[in-house]
């Protein structure tokens, strides 16, 4: 029977990941230090191995991973603000723990690795859409640690036995992104709105994103670990963009309490546009985003407004 290893399973995105593995009725382990994830997120699931551990600890990473037929890599130190905080702990989280993930991987006999990188690595963003050509100058530490991650995967799949899919999400959002202190755009508007306070738009509103659903995300991660003899490094956006201020706009429209919007000063290091070009994962992996925005902040909102509840 087909096993996988997903790191950082019991955060956002992994969780996600893990629900999809267990629908395809395969064995789970999951290993996470809980620092950004929640053991509620695996309550669902019954037979998910789960180890409370940090990927900083070879001897629990080798022990988890050995022996897997793919390997999902997803736990790490997340987000600029957070790596500007800690440079030192994103660092060692996004490189050396990746380091020992593969590490793990060549002694244990693993043959695919699906790493998840980040179009953080891009920097200050120079022509759109954004190719995986486009220049990689990162402004920020966890730029550097996942650009630093993603190339000591593809390395490693270059001197062994491995196949090694780094995917560089753009803004993902869906089921299961709480609202936090380093929290993404749409969890910030949707919980604010769900408890009737007022938002702050940063700058005009004009400027676009590349939001990209989970369960898109979640489709591709389970393509590359099926994709035999592929290695690269691959952009998984959603291949269109918004803008703030429409954002804004279809939420308020989800969220009928909310409590109307603010403008603040522009950030300094914020892009003006993303837009990702995911042609080169289209052809390779067979990539096709399906979930439409309006149809995917549907969901989320409902998810969000049960959240609330549940708090
Ligand atoms: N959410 C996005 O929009 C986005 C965009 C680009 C890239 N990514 C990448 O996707 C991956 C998942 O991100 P997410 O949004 O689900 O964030 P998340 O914070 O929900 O998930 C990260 C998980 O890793 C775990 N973790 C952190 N340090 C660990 C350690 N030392 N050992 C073991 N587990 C550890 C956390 O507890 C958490 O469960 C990350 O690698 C991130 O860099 C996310």
């Amino acid at each position: 029977m087909v096993k996988h290893t997903v790191t950082g399973g019991a955060g956002f995105i992994g969780s996600n990941i893990v629900a999809a593995l267990i629908d395809q009725d395969a064995p789970v382990t999951v290993i996470d230090d809980l620092s950004s994830g929640y053991e509620t997120n695996l309550e669902p699931f019954s037979h998910v191995e789960f180890d409370k551990a940090s990927i900083l600890d070879p001897a629990s990473v080798r022990a988890r991973i050995a022996g897997a037929d793919a390997v999902f890599h997803l736990a790490a130190s997340v987000g600029n603000k957070r790596s500007i905080d800690n440079p030192i702990l994103d660092s060692q989280v996004n490189v050396i723990g990746t380091l020992n993930v593969l590490e793990a991987c060549r002694r244990g006999d693993v043959r695919k690795i699906v790493y998840s990188s980040s179009a953080g690595i891009f920097g200050e963003l120079k022509h759109l859409p954004i190719g995986e050509e486009h220049p990689v100058e990162p402004d920020s530490p966890y730029g550097v640690s996942k650009l630093g991650g993603e190339k000591h995967c593809l390395a490693y799949a270059k001197l062994y036995d491995l196949d090694a899919v780094a995917l560089r999400y753009f803004n993902v959002y869906g089921p299961n992104q709480r609202f936090d202190a380093y929290g993404n755009v749409i969890p910030i508007f949707v919980f604010q709105m769900l408890q009737g306070e007022q938002i702050t738009i940063f700058g005009d509103g004009e400027q676009t994103r590349d939001f990209v659903n989970v369960a898109d995300v979640v489709q591709v991660n389970l393509t590359a670990a099926a994709s035999d003899g592929v290695s690269g490094a691959f952009n998984i956006g959603s291949g269109t963009r918004i803008t703030i201020n429409d954002l804004a706009r279809v939420l308020m429209d989800l969220i009928p309490e909310h409590g109307g919007v603010r403008y603040g000063p522009s950030r300094s290091g914020d892009v003006r546009d993303s837009l990702a070009d995911i042609s080169a994962a289209r052809s390779a992996l067979g990539y096709e985003p399906s979930v439409t925005i309006e149809d995917g902040l549907v969901e989320y909102v409902e998810w969000a407004r049960q959240e609330i509840e549940r708090l």
